[in-house]
């Protein structure tokens, strides 16, 4: 949906707007972009002085002229750079949570003659009703126009970068030169959005996303390249690439070493090369996608083994696209894979048979609930909102409204500030929460109506004896009533937990939308320990010691909500020093809806106890990608096996380890993926990851997780793509043949190619569960 025809259907779900913008004092005249005039008032809430911390930065107070022909460049650099009174943005060892910032860009062109350099924490944004654009200079100097991660920090621990409503162009620059346009080695909670790519076309040399290293990105989205020789150049163990065009690119994508990624809503039009995945790749799904003028749609590799899997399913092309496929030089599939139908290649299970057939690459017929798709078949997809239609008055900073005092300061609690102000504001405007910690002590609902902006990962952070009981597991925020349907909203948040909270569930939705991304979440992250503000920082020394959360998010059964780009992470390492950290959190995403449908795109799922992701008697739910990673400490060495520490307290949706020995380490350890009693479910890219085993963390050099992903007595369940790195099975089965859980898919019969010297393993297709 474009973004005027979602902006109308959310506003025709609203109520009426009412004046209460008379209680608030950052009103601004005129029409331009909320965020660029409203009051800003985010601190760092947990670094020395960080109320004096700078958190919005306009380009222009630094200097920054936009006018197209002035050089920006040094401007740009001390915006980003600015730090403390001490003059420096500095940090640990794995980097910072204390220096956020937003460098904001209003409209023009800002001509550039070096490369423009991020740091940890910082979101480069623009104004999205006039998307500015950084121009390179004809005389530019640099491999990179923006280099999006910290160079100070390895890509596998570049978190917190952000880039949206931007153009990036080299079309000044000579063809012959060799420019990236945005280098983009990071990891998860990330954000790259609503940027267009603006090459020369033509221009070989030219390039516009790389993510050179080997990291773990979760999403991009709502992205256009036009021009130059490749658009994104992909090396990465996953990726979700959704909503993304490409005109006259030479190679739209080059997927390189990517284990597991998924194409959604591509389009392509007049290049040479969609997607080339001729070389080392695990699995890609490329779904709801065009191609218009393309000469190959998708390269693949020649490999015959489960590496070089490929899932094509809804990608329409016309007669001026020639080749659908080729290997090499040779054409092996010509057309439009139509809705319903599915070309698989790689190994298939079907229900009647044990064993994996290698496909070769068939059409075999598919479906998809009908709850999940709009009327041309296509998978619902949402825009992420701006908001920015809607006049200044209608936005409210939390911080400014008067008799409802809310600091977000990390040390006072502002919950009941918080909960007044959302029920004023529900159905009549939009709040924003400048960057900051704000501590809450008891649930937080949000009622029908509810829009929340962020701010470069702002912190929603529970505290206090309502979460403490491990038996009684308690929501922070709770989105709606069961059984509520409406408008809720959150963008750029971060849920974590101030103390050690062994019953804290950090959100809990329980609110249906009326239409898809009525109940959305963009750009939401969840941590637990690992960062300054939080007791579960440095008191895990040990997860026996240290419940530190009971579930990160639950999608209870009256839901249906959406979710893009979101990482529930458990941190293995502290964000803000340089040690190693063992909180033990029990599950992370807990899927029980029933409501109409859940759409989770771009996710990554960590270090939990018990599960990573556990679909459990839930109904038309979609997943794009899930990259999971098991807590560290588990697995050889280790004392404590799954369910401890939560032997005690667990939930009849936990899983139990039953069918496991006692003492079989390997086994006992948090499955990636549970799925039970659960039907309409289709379900892409499923990456499964191990590289260390027990508390010592030694490398692993061979199987070190018994079993991956587990499905139980499931009904129309499609599962296009499991991807394991070290893990024994990949799938264990349970309700096809008996009630004992067995193995289904071994890693020996599904072997990939090695990854970094790890063992890998790739389904293309499991449908055992889908009649
Ligand atoms: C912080 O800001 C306040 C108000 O601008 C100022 O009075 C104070 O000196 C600053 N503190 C430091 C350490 O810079
Ligand atoms: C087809 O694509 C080529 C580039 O590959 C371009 O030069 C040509 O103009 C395109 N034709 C149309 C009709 O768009
Ligand atoms: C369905 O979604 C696709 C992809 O977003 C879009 O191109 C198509 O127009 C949509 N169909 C309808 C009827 O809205
Ligand atoms: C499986 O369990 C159910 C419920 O406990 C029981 O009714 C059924 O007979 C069992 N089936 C087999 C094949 O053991």
């Amino acid at each position: 949906m474009r973004l005027a025809t979602f902006l109308l259907c959310l506003s025709q779900t609203l109520a009426r707007v009412t004046a209460i913008g008379a209680a608030v004092d950052n009103i601004q005249l005129g029409d331009s972009f909320w965020y660029e005039t409203i009051k800003h008032n985010g601190i760092s809430a947990a670094i020395p002085n960080g109320k004096n911390w700078t958190v919005f930065r306009n380009v222009k107070d630094f200097g920054a002229k936009g006018d197209g022909t002035t050089d920006d460049t040094a401007a740009i650099q001390k915006a980003i750079f600015l730090g403390d009174s001490t003059g420096t943005r500095d940090a640990g060892r794995f980097g910072s949570t204390g220096q956020p910032a937003v460098v904001y860009f209003p409209a023009g062109t800002y001509v550039v003659k070096s490369t423009i350099k991020s740091a940890i924490g910082t979101l480069i944004m623009g104004d999205p009703t006039n998307r500015p654009t950084i121009k390179a200079a004809p005389s530019f100097a640099g491999t990179y126009l923006v280099f999006g991660r910290d160079q100070k920090y390895s890509g596998l621990v570049g978190f917190y970068h952000g880039i949206k409503n931007l153009v990036l162009d080299s079309t000044s620059v000579p063809t012959t030169k060799a420019i990236t346009l945005l280098e983009w080695g990071v990891s998860q909670n990330n954000l790259l959005s609503n940027v267009l790519f603006q090459m020369p076309p033509g221009a070989t040399t030219h390039t516009g996303v790389a993510t050179p290293g080997m990291c773990s990105g979760l999403i991009m989205n709502d992205l256009g390249f036009v021009g130059g020789g490749v658009g994104i150049a992909l090396t990465a163990t996953q990726y979700h690439l959704k909503s993304i065009y490409f005109q006259n690119v030479a190679t739209a994508v080059k997927l390189t070493s990517l284990l597991q990624g998924t194409g959604q809503g591509l389009r392509f039009d007049s290049c040479k090369i969609g997607i080339d995945a001729s070389s080392g790749v695990g699995l890609f799904n490329l779904i709801d996608s065009t191609a218009t003028n393309t000469s190959t749609l998708v390269l693949a590799s020649a490999a015959s083994t489960a590496s070089g899997s490929l899932v094509l399913e809804n990608v329409m092309v016309d007669s001026s696209v020639p080749a659908t496929i080729k290997v090499g030089s040779a054409t092996t599939l010509t057309g439009s894979i139509e809705p319903g139908q599915a070309w698989i290649r790689g190994n298939i299970y079907v229900p009647d048979s044990p064993t994996p057939k290698l496909s070769p690459g068939q059409k075999v017929p598919t479906s998809r609930p009908q709850a999940l798709v709009n009327s041309t078949g296509f998978y619902h997809t949402v825009v992420p909102p701006t908001y920015a239609d809607l006049p200044a008055s209608q936005i409210l900073n939390v911080k400014t409204i008067p008799g409802l005092p809310v600091l977000g300061d990390g040390v006072t609690d502002d919950t009941a500030s918080l909960q007044a102000i959302l029920a004023r504001a529900a159905g009549t405007a939009v709040l924003y929460f400048p960057h900051g910690i704000y501590l809450l002590s008891d649930t937080l609902t949000l009622p029908p109506g509810s829009r929340l902006v962020g701010e470069a990962w702002t912190q929603l952070s529970a505290t206090g004896a309502k979460f403490a009981d491990a038996r009684r597991p308690q929501a922070m925020v709770r989105v709606g009533e069961p059984g509520e349907v409406g408008v809720a909203q959150m963008s750029d948040f971060v849920f974590t937990v101030a103390e050690i909270l062994p019953g804290a569930v950090l959100v809990e939705v329980n609110m249906a939308g009326g239409v898809p991304g009525d109940v959305g979440f963009f750009n939401c992250h969840f941590r637990i320990g690992g960062a300054r503000g939080s007791a579960a920082r440095t008191g895990c020394a040990s997860p026996r010691d240290c419940l530190a959360a009971r579930l990160a998010l639950h999608l209870a059964p009256t839901s249906s909500a959406y979710w893009e780009n979101t990482w529930a992470w458990v941190a293995d390492h502290d964000l803000d020093g340089s040690g190693e950290t063992y909180p033990g959190a029990a599950g992370g995403v807990l899927i029980e809806a029933r409501g109409g449908g859940t759409w989770i795109l771009g996710a990554g799922v960590e270090h939990h106890v018990l599960y990573q992701v556990n679909i459990n008697n839930a109904k038309d739910v979609f997943i794009g990608l899930q990259q999971g990673e098991a807590a560290y400490w588990q697995g050889t060495g280790n004392t404590l096996l799954a369910p401890a520490p939560w032997t005690d307290s667990l939930l009849p949706s936990d899983p139990d380890f039953g069918w496991c020995k006692a003492n079989e380490v390997q086994c006992r350890m948090g499955l990636y993926q549970r799925i039970s009693r659960s039907s309409n479910l289709n379900i892409y890219s499923s990456g499964f990851w191990n590289f260390v085993a027990g508390p010592s963390r030694t490398m692993c050099s061979t199987d070190c997780q018994d079993n991956a992903a587990l499905y139980e007595s499931n009904t129309k369940m499609h599962i296009y793509g499991v991807s394991t790195i070290n893990s024994k099975n990949l799938v264990l089965e349970k309700g096809l043949s008996g009630n004992e859980t067995v193995v289904a898919a071994t890693r020996a019969a599904n072997s990939g190619s090695p990854h970094d010297g790890f063992k890998t393993g790739v389904v293309a297709a499991y449908f055992r569960q889908s009649t």
